[in-house]
């Protein structure tokens, strides 16, 4: 590799070991969860399975947690469970991704790692930024091992790209189907609609445009991190669309990230079916599905959301962000299903079983694994007064103490009916799965100690304190 990347990843080793104790000192480092060493973290990139190892990289970026100039930061793990920092993969030492190395997958074949991303660059001018003045490349990084980088090279420039799109086209995926080689991109049109462009290779480099996949009237202007993938026989579209025009329960947060069941053909005639998100907490963005090697469709997401008007105190000690829990996800009764992978009850400690019907209440770890049966009409599930949760006629209701939601306040979803629930808590988040996953809840959340639980209704819990993943940092 070239001089910049091996400076530059000197620097970032430099600056983790740094900040090492600052972000250790801070209170709300997750157990159980991918954070960034230090630094910014933003959405999950080319999520893999390579030779007894997944390999999650991430959007990184180490010298400032407030964001900046991103990088591919990188954990591996056999097990989902025991993860080991790596250095960071791709580095914005390029003309054509010298303004970040945006987001992007991986593709593995024959144990070589392809990883597409979108080398971003701001070009120096009087320019808006969006139709014009904006570099958004293309790129494949490739490496034999998922370490070390052994070539990069643009694939497309904004010229390559059909005319009447912006200069906002990112965040490729791409999979192998029949022998060739598929690629979505997302995409913002001049006119300000937003789109997935689709493309075919041969060869993992020369790349053709042949189609776009759209709603039939505009929904929002940008959609970010697209996700072509079938799960259980069933198409799917997962987006991140920006700037959707809220209706019902969906569009309470800045942006969205959701799906839309797709039928028909990717590469000719297709249609979508409704579009529904994935989360209806406020912390849920960019999700990524992968394959892993024994068939389970793994999805993790952003923990964040971009230009939310809440914030994350843990940004005074260096760091900011996380990733969801990995969730296995299913095509049942005509939606989507989402549920953290099995490997993260090796994780539960201390079981105990609570058999409610009024109001109990439990000391309990401050990070914990409840499942619910609800047999009653409504229910609350409370925490430490830091988050409350009511489902009551028919509506799911996610509230934040003002102190410990850091600006989050109130978050809702249609529950027609509750009949289970789980709930995921580390130090600073909560994942909420109603009804075996047909419903997901995120957030981050900042609470104080001590710690209880109390539930309020009718029902069977089963209550587990959750111990730490093994996360090896490289100091
Ligand atoms: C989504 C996103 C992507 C982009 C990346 C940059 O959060 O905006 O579209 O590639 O973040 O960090």
């Amino acid at each position: 590799m070239n001089r910049l990347h091996k400076d530059l990843n000197i620097l970032v080793n430099r600056v983790e070991a740094w900040e090492l104790s600052r972000v250790s000192a801070g209170p709300w480092r997750q157990k159980f969860h991918l954070m960034p060493p230090c630094g910014w973290m933003n959405d999950p990139n080319g999520l893999c399975w390579r030779r007894g190892n997944y390999h999650v990289y991430y959007q990184y970026s180490p010298f400032n947690a407030g964001g900046g100039l991103s990088f591919w930061g990188h954990w591996s793990s056999p097990d989902l469970l025991r993860w080991t920092q790596q250095p960071v993969l791709l580095c914005p030492d390029q003309p054509w991704d010298l303004h970040g190395v945006y987001s992007g997958s991986a593709l593995v074949e024959d144990d070589t790692m392809y990883l597409f991303y979108t080398g971003n660059v701001r070009h120096w001018g009087d320019y808006d930024y969006i139709n014009e003045g904006r570099g958004s490349n293309t790129a494949l990084g490739v490496s034999r091992d998922g370490i070390h980088l052994d070539t990069k090279a643009v694939l497309l420039e904004s010229k390559d790209y059909p005319p009447d799109i912006s200069n906002h086209v990112r965040d490729p995926k791409v999979w192998k189907q029949d022998g060739k080689y598929y690629m979505a991109l997302g995409a913002r049109t001049r006119k300000g609609h937003g789109e997935a462009l689709v493309y075919r290779s041969e060869d993992l480099r020369h790349w053709e445009h042949i189609n776009v996949i759209t709603t039939p009237e505009p929904f929002g202007y940008m959609w970010e991190c697209p996700d072509l993938f079938q799960v259980d026989g069933q198409w799917i579209l997962a987006v991140s669309p920006q700037g959707i025009k809220p209706y019902g329960h969906i569009g309470q947060n800045v942006y969205s990230c959701g799906y839309f069941p797709f039928y028909g053909d990717f590469r000719g005639e297709y249609t979508l079916g409704e579009y529904r998100e994935l989360d209806s907490g406020f912390d849920y963005y960019a999700q990524q599905s992968f394959a892993a090697p024994d068939g389970r469709r793994i999805a993790l997401g952003w923990m964040g959301m971009p230009d939310a008007d809440y914030t994350n105190p843990t940004a005074d000690f260096g760091w900011q962000h996380c990733l969801s829990v990995p969730r296995e996800l299913h095509w049942a009764d005509g939606g989507l299903t989402a549920w953290p992978v099995r490997e993260l009850e090796q994780l539960r400690r201390n079981a105990r079983t609570i058999e409610f019907s009024g109001t109990v209440q439990r000391d309990a770890c401050p990070t914990l694994d409840l499942e619910l049966e609800n047999h009653g009409s409504r229910l609350t599930v409370a925490l430490a007064g830091a988050a409350e949760i009511c489902w009551e006629d028919g509506l799911l209701t996610l509230t934040l103490d003002e102190a410990c939601g850091s600006g989050r306040t109130v978050r809702t979803a249609d529950v027609h009916k509750l009949r289970s629930l789980r709930l995921l808590v580390d130090s600073s988040s909560l994942e909420l799965f109603l009804n075996d996953g047909e419903q997901v809840v995120t957030s981050r959340f900042y609470p104080g100690e001590p710690c209880y639980l109390r539930l309020e209704g009718e029902g069977t819990a089963k209550l587990y304190d959750m111990c730490a993943m093994e996360m090896k940092t490289i100091q």
